[in-house]
C-alpha cells in the first residue's frame, strides 16, 4: 500500500503479474486524483479512549488505541486515491459478494444499526440502507470519506448513513450496534493488518449475538509450478537476441522472486489440495492471534513436475454467530496441515461449507478478483516425482517496522534438500 514500495516485477489487472504486492495500491501510482480535506464529524486521530470491551475473550489491553504512526498516515492516504476505489468497485466477485450477503441478511439488518469499518465510498453502508437499515455509521480515516459523504447525499440517504471521518479506533459513536459489515482483507488475508480494527470495532460496539460480514476467513496455501513464468522472466535472459546475457540472471531471479508476488496462477498448476494456513473466526478473533500464525505443511505431489513455488488466497464466508467452533489453535497461533490425514484433521484442506454460507473466495479455481493469488517463488525449483512429498512450515507475522508489512517466513523440505526463504509483502 505504501508509495515508497519500489519493486522490480511485472504488472497487470486481474491477469498477470502484479509488482505491487500492496493491494490496491496499484492505481496510486498512476493516479493522483485523491479526495480533499475536511468533512463533519470529523475526529481524526484523536477522542477520548475506548470503552471497555464487552467481550469475555478480550483484555483490556485488546480494546487499546493504536497509536498513528507515519506509516498509517500513508497507508490512509493511500486510501484517499479514486483508483483504489474504483478497482475494488469494479471487482464483481467482491462487490456482488458483500451486495448479496447484505440482501441474504436483511432481516437482520432491516431496522437496525450498522456499522461499516473502512467504508471507502460509502458503497456497502448504501447497501446496508438499501436494505433497510435504520442508521449505519459509515466509518473511514481516509480523505475519501469526505466523497463518502457527498455520495450518500445525492443518494438522499443523510438521515440514514452517517458518515464518521476517524479512524475507528478513535471516533465515538454512542449506542451499540447489531451489525457490523468490513472489507477488510488483504493478500494473503493478513497482509495490510486491518483485521484489529475489526477486532477493536466488535469489541467496541457490537451488541452480543450480534451480526459480522464476513463471519470468518479462511487462508490456504498449496504447491504450483509455473515453467512459463520461470522461463519468461528467467530463462529469457539466457539467450536475448542471440547474445548470452545469463549473467542478468541472478538479478533477475531476486526481482522476480525475492517478494511475494501477486498474480494470477491458473488451478491446473497447483500440485496438491490446498491446506488451511489459518482460519479466522470473525466473532472471537483476538489481537494476539494476529501477530504471528505459523502453519506446519506437509504435501504430496499430485504429478512429476518442476515445483516452482507456494500460493497462497483465502476465502471469508457470511453466516450469522457460533456456526463454527472456536479457532482451536488460538492460543499458540500453530496449525499443523497435511493432506496425507495424518495430523489435525480439523484443519485439512479446504474447509467445509456444511451451513451452505456464501462464501467470496479467492481461488485458482474461482474467478479472478483483484486480489488474485500471492505467490513464494524458490530461486530454484525442485523436480518433483508424482507423489513426491514436501514439507515445512511457514510463519506470517506483522512486520516491528510497520504493522501494514508481513514478514514471510518459509521453511521446506523435499528429496533430502531444504530451504529457507525469508521475504517481506512490502
Ligand atoms: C478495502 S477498503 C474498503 C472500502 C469499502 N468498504 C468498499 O468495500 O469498497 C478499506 C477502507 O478501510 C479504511 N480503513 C482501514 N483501517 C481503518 C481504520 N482503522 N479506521 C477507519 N478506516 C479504516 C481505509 O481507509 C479504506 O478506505
Amino acid at each position: 500500500m505504501l508509495p515508497s514500495s519500489g519493486r522490480c516485477n511485472g504488472h497487470s489487472q486481474y491477469g498477470g503479474v502484479v509488482g505491487t504486492a500492496v493491494r490496491r495500491l496499484r492505481n496510486v501510482r498512476r493516479r493522483s486524483c485523491s479526495g480533499g480535506d475536511g468533512i463533519r464529524d470529523a475526529e481524526r486521530h484523536g477522542g477520548p479512549p475506548p470503552r471497555a470491551s464487552r467481550y469475555a475473550n478480550d483484555s483490556v489491553q485488546e480494546t487499546e488505541r493504536a497509536p498513528v504512526t507515519d506509516f498509517d498516515i500513508a497507508y490512509f492516504q493511500s486510501y484517499s486515491h479514486l483508483g483504489i476505489h474504483e478497482e475494488m468497485i469494479k471487482d464483481r466477485v467482491r462487490t456482488d459478494a458483500y451486495r448479496n450477503a447484505i440482501f441474504q441478511y436483511q432481516d437482520s439488518i432491516a431496522g437496525k444499526i450498522v456499522v461499516d469499518v473502512g467504508c471507502g465510498t460509502g458503497i456497502l453502508s448504501i447497501f446496508c440502507a438499501q436494505a433497510g437499515a435504520k442508521r449505519v455509521y459509515a466509518i473511514d480515516a481516509s480523505d475519501i470519506a469526505v466523497q463518502a459523504n457527498e455520495v450518500v447525499k445525492a443518494n438522499n440517504l443523510s438521515d440514514i448513513v452517517i458518515v464518521l471521518h476517524g479512524r475507528v479506533e478513535d471516533v465515538e459513536i454512542d449506542e451499540e450496534v447489531d451489525v457490523l459489515i468490513s472489507e477488510w482483507m488483504g493478500y494473503m488475508l493478513l497482509y495490510e493488518s486491518m483485521l484489529g480494527s475489526i477486532i477493536t470495532a466488535r469489541n467496541r460496539w457490537l451488541k452480543p449475538g450480534g451480526l459480522i460480514l464476513p463471519s470468518n476467513a479462511t487462508l490456504y496455501m498449496a504447491p504450483v509450478t509455473h515453467p512459463d513464468r520461470y522461463g519468461e522472466s528467467i530463462d529469457f535472459w539466457r539467450n536475448v537476441y542471440g547474445i548470452d546475457m545469463s549473467a542478468m540472471v541472478p538479478l533477475a531471479k531476486q526481482c522476480a522472486f525475492e517478494e511475494p508476488s501477486v498474480e494470477i496462477i491458473p488451478g491446473q498448476n497447483v500440485l496438491a489440495w490446498p491446506h488451511v494456513v489459518k482460519h479466522v473466526d470473525c466473532y472471537t478473533v483476538t489481537m494476539s492471534e494476529l501477530g504471528s500464525v505459523t502453519a506446519k505443511f506437509n504435501f504430496k505431489s499430485m504429478i512429476q513436475a518442476p515445483l516452482h513455488g507456494f500460493a497462497f488466497w483465502f476465502d471469508v464466508e457470511f453466516h450469522g454467530p457460533v456456526k463454527f467452533p472456536a479457532n482451536n489453535d488460538a492460543q499458540s497461533s500453530v496449525s499443523e496441515i497435511s493432506n496425507n490425514g495424518s495430523v489435525d484433521g480439523n484443519l485439512r484442506k479446504k474447509r467445509a461449507n456444511p451451513n451452505e454460507a456464501l462464501v467470496l473466495s479467492t481461488s485458482p479455481e474461482d474467478p479472478p478478483t483483484h486480489w488474485q493469488q500471492t505467490l513464494l517463488y524458490f530461486y530454484e525449483p525442485v523436480e518433483m516425482e508424482q507423489d513426491q512429498l514436501i514439507n515445512g512450515s511457514v510463519t506470517l507475522s506483522q512486520s516491528k517496522e510497520n504493522r501494514r508489512f508481513m514478514n514471510i517466513h518459509l521453511e521446506y523440505a523435499s528429496g533430502g534438500r531444504s530451504f529457507v526463504k525469508e521475504s517481506v509483502m512490502r
